[in-house]
């Protein structure tokens, strides 16, 4: 297995397909991803803009249907849900489809979404991850972080290091790229520190402002769901 890590879409190769792509948006489109699959929804469909995500939620039931948007690490005003995984209990999201988009991650899984097998990957499902990828074999895998508006996220790139990190404890699988050297580096130094280095992350930083502290120690929480979310249309991810 050979393991590319890309600390923004925008790094992402435009020639070349994998054989599977992980998408990672720690803080916190893919911790809410994962916790929303965990509570029961039905399936999450993403988008990397509203435009988009309206037209596609005009076509499927309302009663069924919940729209999220979250720009700048705010709820959008008038959507039933923001990017908060607190938001996503069983009692709203049971059996529905959400319907998502954020700044980032979202952005994330519609760049891979024609790589033939898809998964959103956090701190929160890394060991379903690993699982995952132990399974499958895949001989090239890219990483792809959200990162933040173009720029370089620690808390994903952590999250890349620590599935590397865990991989290499079981199967022999080398660096695709200088990236994927640094990421691991990057987890061994921080491994029992997360929570403190997702403060240290500016968006770690600018959610704190926010007043939303209470996220960053769950989105720190090492392999606390046992749920993968993977792709099974381009854009929709349901619980495998
Ligand atoms: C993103 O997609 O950039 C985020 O998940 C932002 C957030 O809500 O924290």
């Amino acid at each position: 297995m050979k393991i590319f890590v890309y600390h923004t879409p925008a790094f992402v190769p435009t020639v070349g397909t994998p054989d599977c792509a992980i998408a990672i948006d720690v803080l916190r489109a893919t911790t809410s991803i994962a916790t929303a699959l965990a509570s029961g929804a039905e399936a999450i469909e993403v988008f990397a803009d509203l435009e988009a995500l309206e037209q596609a939620s005009a076509h499927h039931p309302a009663e069924l249907t919940l729209k999220a948007a979250e720009r700048g690490g705010c709820k959008v005003s008038g959507y039933d849900l923001g990017n908060s995984p607190f938001e996503y209990s069983e009692e709203v999201v049971k059996g529905k489809r959400i319907f998502m988009t954020t700044t980032n991650g979202t952005r994330a899984l519609q760049r891979v979404k024609d790589v033939p097998h898809v998964v959103a990957g956090s701190l929160v499902n890394l060991q379903s991850v690993v699982n995952f990828l132990l399974e499958l074999a895949p001989a090239v895998v890219w990483i792809v972080c959200a990162g933040w508006e173009g720029n370089f996220a620690l808390e994903d790139t952590v999250c890349a290091g620590a599935i590397l990190a865990h991989l290499q404890k079981q199967q022999n699988c080398t660096h695709g790229n200088d990236e994927a050297i640094a990421a691991v580096a990057l987890y061994q130094q921080w491994y029992n520190q997360l929570e403190e280095l997702l403060r240290h992350a500016s968006h770690g930083q600018r959610l704190a402002k926010l007043g939303v502290t209470s996220d960053l120690s769950y989105c720190a929480g090492l392999n606390s769901l046992d749920v993968l979310p993977k792709q099974t249309a381009p854009g929709v991810l349901t619980a495998g």
